[in-house]
């Protein structure tokens, strides 16, 4: 549980970020809306949404605090007006279709989150015709950066004090999408928007946008920033800029190279970024100047792979696992009538084979029981 508190007390103390959703709500619900909020966490979202006048809200989330949102409701007696759904907004059908959708999927870049899917998913199913959502759409933002610390995170395999045998995983590192909080004298020139995504079209199923940075001082070349500016409602927006005051002070996302360049003032870098709209692998190219090599990084170059995803045949039957099996086996004994404890005595009786101690087995079919049954 502690991973939830963790995580949530981050988003509620966010600068400023409370204040501009419940603007960004009084712009927006009417009195009486019903509201879907996606991936609500502990339900901060929808409990201003019912203490603006929404008549009803369904909380959707795939995480441990969804429990924390269901007793904060009973506790703040809005339980009668507020349904938790635990669970993938996915696969989740609400009973009846909403006139808001909100959330906060806006990541460190807007995208990276999974926002387009999210949305695009909740606009089909859940909202009602000429429902309406927040955040509405998403300015993409990009800047070049100069900086030897940012660098150092996407360079760390390759140097002191890792072992050199592992100095080849500097080419993966550096094809990952870091979050990093950049300071304004790390950008070496004015930000450029990339791109806009309004939510209310429909997401194409490969984005692709480029623009041109300009570089400001001669230094270094060591990638390119990226962050949100996010409309909320109309004028009311919320951004994670390095470079504005009223920032939420959200980490940005850093884009490095696969090999630093030395850059002078006036000189233009052309950049590319492609993403599924479920927002990875993200694909990113760099045009260094005086047509030196173009560089082309991916995410999906950054990822360790299994043998079998070397050589996974598509057209073969798959087969179960050790574990998938173990799985099979406990869920067989699910019958409606057998305990918890008869479970696990069972398994233990009729497969002592499934792990390597009694204790392990124990824990295994609790596990499987707390995902896949109810009680
Ligand atoms: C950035 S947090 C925001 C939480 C809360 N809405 C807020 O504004 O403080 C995103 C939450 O969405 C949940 N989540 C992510 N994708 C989801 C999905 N497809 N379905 C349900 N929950 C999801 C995560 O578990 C996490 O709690």
């Amino acid at each position: 549980m502690t991973n939830a508190l963790g995580e949530h007390i981050e988003y509620l103390t966010l600068p400023g970020r409370n204040a501009l959703y419940r603007q960004a709500i009084s712009a927006t619900l009417r009195d009486g809306d019903t509201v879907a909020d996606l991936g609500c966490g502990v339900g901060v979202l929808g409990l201003f949404c019912l203490e603006a006048g929404a008549s009803h809200c369904w909380g959707i989330d795939s995480s441990e605090a969804i429990h924390l949102a269901r007793d904060t409701m009973q506790r703040a007696g809005m339980a009668d007006r507020y349904t938790t759904i635990a669970g993938s907004t996915f696969r989740t059908e609400l009973p009846e279709p909403v006139d808001l959708i909100i959330c906060d999927h806006v990541g460190y870049m807007g995208f990276d989150y999974g926002i387009v899917r999210l949305m695009q998913d909740a606009r089909q199913r859940f909202l009602k015709p000429g429902g309406r959502m927040i955040p509405e759409a998403l300015d993409l933002m990009v800047a070049p950066v100069s900086s030897d610390v940012c660098l150092q995170k996407a360079a760390v395999w390759g140097q002191d004090p890792v072992p050199e045998q592992y100095h080849w995983l500097e080419t993966l590192n550096r094809n990952q999408r870091f979050a990093y909080s950049f300071e304004p004298e790390e950008l070496a020139g004015a930000p450029a928007r990339l791109g806009r995504i309004d939510f209310a079209e429909d997401a194409p199923s490969l984005f692709r946008f480029e623009a041109v940075l300009q570089i400001d001082r001669a230094g270094q070349f060591h990638g390119f920033a990226g962050w949100f500016d996010c409309q909320l409602a109309g004028d009311v927006r919320m951004t994670n800029s390095p470079l504005d005051p009223a920032s939420i002070r959200r980490s940005q996302a850093y884009f490095p190279t696969l090999e630093s360049f030395a850059v002078n003032a006036g000189d233009e870098i052309g950049i590319t970024l492609r993403f599924a709209a479920d927002g990875d692998p993200i694909a990113w190219t760099i045009q260094p100047p005086r047509n030196a090599k173009r560089q082309r990084l991916s995410t999906f170059n950054a990822r360790a792979l299994a043998p079998e995803d070397m050589s996974r045949d598509q057209g073969r039957p798959p087969v179960l696992g050790k574990v998938g099996e173990a799985r099979a086996f406990v869920l067989a004994q699910v019958d409606g009538q057998r305990t918890r404890e008869a479970i696990i005595a069972k398994v233990l009786e009729e497969r002592p084979d499934l792990m390597p101690t009694p204790d392990a087995i124990r824990e295994f079919v609790e596990t499987v029981l707390k995902r896949d049954c109810s009680a």
